[in-house]
């Protein structure tokens, strides 16, 4: 082990990993591309061709908080006002009647999850409202998934208990890191008590499943303190933990303006922090999840890993192969079967448009064959680290050569890195780091002009 890490660094420096930037794959074509010749017509064809017997998943957004951390790259908008979230639900509600009017009698809901934002600003009457509308219109299956991003700092026992009655059944705790200086220096305190309060209210509402958010690359962080936040996460025992490397992005996160830039740890630091935190979550017996999440080995996630189950959407990894993911909200993004679209991003023009009766689609992209099958295949590597010819040939025919220059550019560069064979390819060193510079040798769009997050 010590031997491969000594002999890998340097070819990590060498390759440039730590000073590389790449989209984190979240959606292939990413959202870049998405452009306004595709909107509302098409988002109102995909909808009204959904087969009624396969379950979409919904996502709702929620872009309010109640307070504003410098490091959040989120779209939100802080209030200490009810009646901008008031209003916004509303809209939201008139969107789910659009968006129901166009689908087939029948179709179900399999899996939901709210994000934001913060939607724990909802009172317990709001989430009922809310959560009631969106099952009145499209109900959901007997084994539906209902997942929250909640904000320990602004829950109580009563939401969580509303959230519960409503169904949800898994939630994500944003913790970031537990450490009071790096708290300070990302305008973002919340204490260890605060955290453990949260999750002794979910545990008590029966939710069986919890997720934490945590960051590394954070300005002062060390390994002794990222380790001291892995061990109080530990006391805590999530089922799952995702540990995002902070993307600094100050030109298009503003807030990131007030963040001291010169207490942010280098390309080589931010690499060695993941390694110690991922070392210390997989000694203490979580399974390592694709870049950056690791589970428990009983978690559906663990069990996805490996199989080929595993799938990454916009809320990072998942085990739902949905073809169809509803975004509601403003900002939200749909993935259907033929492509994606996008709503409105500020909340005023969403607004403005649910007014006027319409669906707020603006923005998307129609994807070719082509595009599809680079879409799997950079799946494949940010889920497996592998591409596997054989299920590409099965699920798209024999015609593969849209990866050839790919792969041809990859036996050049990266031939130490990734192995080779009739089959497909397969990272096969610590992997990670590279998987994002793996994914992006596929990218038919990449421009490299465009700014990205650091890799590692
Ligand atoms: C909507 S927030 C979490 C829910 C809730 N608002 C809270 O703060 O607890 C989603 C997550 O995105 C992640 N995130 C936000 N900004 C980020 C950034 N600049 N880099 C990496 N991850 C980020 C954080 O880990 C955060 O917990
Ligand atoms: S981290 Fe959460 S609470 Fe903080 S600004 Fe982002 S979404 Fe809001």
């Amino acid at each position: 082990m010590l031997l491969i890490l000594m002999t890998y660094e340097p070819e990590l420096a060498r390759l440039g990993v730590y000073d590389a930037r790449a989209p984190r794959y979240t959606s292939y074509p990413t959202a870049v591309q998405f452009n306004k010749t595709v909107g509302m017509d098409f988002a109102k064809s995909e909808l009204a061709a959904l087969p009624v017997d396969k379950p979409v998943s919904i996502y709702i957004h929620i872009p309010f908080c109640e307070r504003l951390c410098w490091f959040c790259a989120c779209r939100t908008q802080g209030t200490k006002t009810a009646s901008p979230v008031t209003a916004y639900l509303e809209h939201v509600i008139a969107e789910i009647d659009l968006v129901a009017q166009q689908l087939p009698k029948g179709i179900m809901a399999s899996r939901i999850h709210w994000g934001g934002g913060t939607p724990t600003i909802l009172t317990p009457d709001q989430i009922k409202l809310l959560a009631s509308a969106l099952e009145q219109k499209i109900p959901h299956t007997k084994d539906a998934e209902f997942s929250v991003e909640i904000d320990p700092t602004l829950v109580n026992q009563a939401k969580i208990d509303a959230l519960v009655a409503q169904g949800m059944n898994r939630a994500s705790i944003g913790v970031q890191d537990f450490a009071q200086n790096v708290q300070k220096a990302i305008g973002r305190e919340q204490s260890f008590e605060t955290t453990q309060k949260c999750v002794e209210m979910l545990r008590r509402a029966n939710v069986r499943s919890l997720n934490m958010d945590i960051l590394y690359g954070l300005p002062h962080q060390t390994e002794i303190s990222v380790l001291d936040t892995i061990h109080k996460v530990q006391t805590l025992s999530p089922d799952r933990i995702a540990l995002y490397g902070y993307a600094h992005v100050p030109w298009m996160a503003k807030r990131q303006q007030l963040i001291d830039e010169t207490a942010l740890p280098n390309g080589e630091t931010r690499h060695d922090l993941f390694q110690t935190m991922a070392k210390e979550l997989e000694t203490s017996g979580y399974t390592p999840v694709g870049i950056d999440h690791f589970a428990k080995p009983t978690d559906d996630m663990a069990i996805a890993t490996g199989k080929g189950r595993l799938r990454r959407n916009f809320q990072g990894y998942t085990t739902d192969d949905m073809d169809t993911l509803i975004g509601l909200g403003a900002s939200s993004i749909s993935k259907y079967p033929n492509g994606y679209v996008q709503n409105e991003a500020k909340s005023s023009d969403y607004t403005q448009a649910i007014k006027g009766g319409t669906l707020t689609s603006y923005r998307g992209i129609e994807m070719t064959r082509e595009d599809h099958m680079i879409a799997r295949a950079i799946g494949m590597i940010m889920c497996d680290f592998a591409i596997d010819y054989p299920t590409l040939i099965n699920e798209f025919g024999d015609d593969l050569s849209c990866l050839n220059k790919a792969v041809l550019n990859l036996q050049k560069e990266y031939k130490d890195i990734v192995s080779f064979s009739k089959s497909g390819l397969k990272i096969v060193k610590h992997k990670r780091s590279i998987a994002r510079l793996i994914a992006k040798a596929f990218d038919q769009y990449i421009d490299d002009s465009a700014k990205f997050s650091a890799v590692s």
